[in-house]
């Protein structure tokens, strides 16, 4: 049995069960590899500069905090009204699904432990189909 160090309990955060900072860069590393190669995300890959590396170090600042740890991004750019930012760029369904894709094949990829990958792929979902901003016709 696990000894008692008579802290509260505290739920553990993605960023733990992920393994810390240098899983978060590996994770995002792979997700804009991903984007840059496979013909399944050339619509979302072409929204982006050519150059990923801004990308790149956005997206690891803010997923180290969304995840749990060291808040990098607030601490650099403030809040990050993630909804409003993506506002110039048309996401709908496709869209969402695409960058799900990357972020799915990457942490598998990364081979994260299943039920870890459940949940994160679940959570970042939301967060994904939140950024939707274009009704497609037929679609919720
Ligand atoms: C739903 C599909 C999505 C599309 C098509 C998309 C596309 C983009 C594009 C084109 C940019 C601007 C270029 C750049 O700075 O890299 C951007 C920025 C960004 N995206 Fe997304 N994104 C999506 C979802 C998400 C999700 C789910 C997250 C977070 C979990 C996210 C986090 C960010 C961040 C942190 C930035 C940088 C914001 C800044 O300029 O400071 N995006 N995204």
């Amino acid at each position: 049995m696990a000894e008692d160090d008579g802290q509260p309990a505290r739920p553990v955060t993605f960023y733990e069960l992920l393994g810390g900072t240098e899983q978060v860069r590996a994770l995002v590393d792979r997700f804009y590899d991903i984007m840059d190669s496979d013909p399944r995300a050339s619509e979302i890959r072409v929204m982006h500069p050519q150059d990923l590396s801004g990308s790149r170090e956005k997206l690891y600042m803010f997923l180290t905090g969304w995840t749990g740890g060291p808040q990098l991004y607030i601490e650099r750019f403030g809040h990050p009204f993630l909804r409003r930012r993506h506002l110039p760029f048309s996401i709908g369904e496709g869209e969402r699904d695409q960058w799900m894709y990357c972020m799915i094949k990457a942490m598998n990829d990364l081979g994260i432990e299943e039920s870890v990958m459940l949940k994160l792929a679940e959570a970042l979902y939301g967060v994904a189909d939140f950024m939707r901003n274009r009704q497609d016709p037929g679609s919720n």
